[in-house]
């Protein structure tokens, strides 16, 4: 269980030693929810299957035409926000933050309709890595003339990694965008109970089933009605699928991402992505 930090003190024994006195509950519980999500590795890949016509679905539900107009706003920006990432030598799609992956284009253009759609004033994210996700959320709240942004976000050990945390965001939209450090077991309830209720949850931070259950769970519990919920990565664990059962009148749907490059690691080259709409009366 100890493999991971063990590696990283003998390799980095200063900053390794000055981050566990640091903030050795952090460092404890990073150890736990790694060492959990490796052993659940071990069992079976749950059968997701993809919606090819989620969009429409998700249009529909929301009580919206399809295609929509800010659907073309999302191809405007894209292209943008990955240009100038290039242009700082910056690497983007699967696997380009550590073994990360960026937020992909069908994420986010997901992100984008609903935050445009929906005019969120409390949108909480988890998982910001480059923050391609942060950053296309912050622009839509930018467009819409309100709302604000909470991410959490547990950054890699590797002093050279943490340099790339949120290049995508830069210094845009402080006003707007809080970035809170740390791991989201540690730092989720007490966000939550401070903001009382949200409109917009997302998930892309360690996808574990624990730990995807562990934030939906309290997500749920302070989602508004008609608010959302979008996660990440969901064939990567059975966590979208147990909550779904558990929950069962939410409107829920799975999608297929769209990374730049194909991500070799998934079943289909691509991976999945889930959408949750709460109804009006939970
Ligand atoms: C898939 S990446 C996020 C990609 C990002 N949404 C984007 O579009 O660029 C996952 C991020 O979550 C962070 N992370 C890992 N475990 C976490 C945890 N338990 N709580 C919060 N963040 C975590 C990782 O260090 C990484 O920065």
């Amino acid at each position: 269980m100890l493999g991971i930090p063990l590696r990283y003190l003998v390799k980095h024994p200063v900053s390794g030693v000055a981050d566990l006195a640091a903030d050795p509950l952090q460092i404890w519980t990073t150890v736990h929810d790694t060492y959990v999500a490796q052993r659940e590795q071990r069992g079976p890949r749950c059968p997701y299957e993809s919606d090819p016509y989620w969009e429409q679905q998700l249009h529909g539900l929301l009580g919206l035409p399809w295609p929509c107009q800010v659907a073309s706003e999302f191809w405007g920006l894209w292209p943008k926000v990955i240009a100038e990432m290039e242009a700082m030598g910056v690497r983007v799609g699967p696997e380009s933050f550590q073994a990360w992956n960026d937020g992909d284009a069908g994420f986010v253009r997901a992100i984008w309709c609903l935050v445009r759609h929906m005019k969120p004033k409390m949108v909480v994210e988890t998982g910001v890595a480059h923050g391609v996700t942060s950053r296309c959320i912050l622009e839509a709240l930018e467009k819409n003339g309100e709302g604000r942004l909470w991410s959490i976000d547990l950054p890699p050990l590797e002093r050279d990694w943490r340099k790339q945390v949120g290049v995508a965001v830069g210094n845009r939209y402080g006003d707007r965008w809080s970035y809170i450090k740390g791991s989201s077991r540690l730092h989720l309830p007490d966000l939550l109970s401070r903001l009382g209720q949200i409109d917009l949850f997302i998930h892309d931070s360690l996808h574990s089933e624990r730990n995807v259950r562990f934030e939906l769970d309290r997500a749920w519990t302070v989602l508004r009605p008609n608010g959302a919920i979008v996660v990440d990565d969901v064939d990567a664990n059975w966590g979208f699928q147990t909550f779904t059962q558990t929950f069962p009148h939410q409107r829920s749907m799975i999608c297929d991402a769209e990374p730049i490059q194909p991500d070799l690691r998934r079943f289909n080259q691509k991976g999945l992505f889930g959408i949750i709409l709460k109804p009006a009366q939970a």
